[in-house]
């Protein structure tokens, strides 16, 4: 299943957002992620690999699908390999989050899905194959597009919020969006210097909650 927007925000505010599990809250009634904590967080080259403890597609729509007794969806694996984003939930629902910048403060995200099977809602069956892309149809219109816009809706606030206060320290707890960050500044640093000469460009100071 693909989805795609232009949202009105820099392409590594949608990256950070993709692997940032703080904000369930925001997707209160879709519950994709629920109760998250972070359980591993490690920077390898040009991969920022995340898990997380976390409770996977409870909402009333998804936790009608999702095969609860086949797939673990107590955990999910996530990985900012850069440029792109992927998960992984028990090798039975991936997703990939590709970003296209248009300019400094306009991006197209694509998001890729993957469902390995999904279940006969109420019934301990798995739903045939024939049926995957009817439902599919229907999920992306009612679940995935909606869950996926209020993730746009928040990266176009922050931007304004960026705009706005763009001095003001960083208000960000998670850890895991401080290493997405200095993965996507140290890949445009590379950029740079693969350049070679011609201006020298300073690095402004980062400033972060404490
Ligand atoms: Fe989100």
């Amino acid at each position: 299943m693909l989805a795609d927007f232009v949202w009105k925000a820099h392409h590594s505010m949608i990256i950070d957002n993709v692997s940032d599990f703080t904000h369930a809250y925001l997707h209160r009634k879709f519950k994709p992620f629920t109760d998250a904590k972070l359980t591993r967080l490690e920077t390898i080259g040009d991969q920022v690999q995340v898990a997380y403890d976390t409770k996977v597609g409870r909402g009333r729509i998804s936790g009608l699908l999702i095969d609860r007794e086949a797939v673990n969806t107590n955990s999910m694996e996530l990985c900012y390999e850069y440029p792109y984003q992927w998960s992984n939930t028990d090798d039975k629902i991936k997703s990939y989050c590709f970003v296209l910048p248009i300019d400094a403060q306009t991006t197209r995200a694509f998001f890729l899905f993957y469902f390995k099977g999904f279940k006969v809602p109420l019934l301990p069956l798995a739903l045939p194959r024939w049926a995957m892309d009817p439902i599919l149809k229907i999920a992306r219109h009612t679940l995935v597009r909606p869950l996926l816009q209020e993730d746009g809706d928040a990266v176009e606030a922050e931007q304004d919020g960026y705009n706005a206060f763009w001095s003001a320290p960083i208000a960000e707890l998670n850890p895991a969006v401080h290493a997405f960050q200095d993965l996507t500044i140290r890949k445009w640093e590379e950029f740079l210097a693969s350049e070679g000469g011609g201006e020298q460009r300073v690095r402004l100071p980062v400033q972060q909650a404490e």
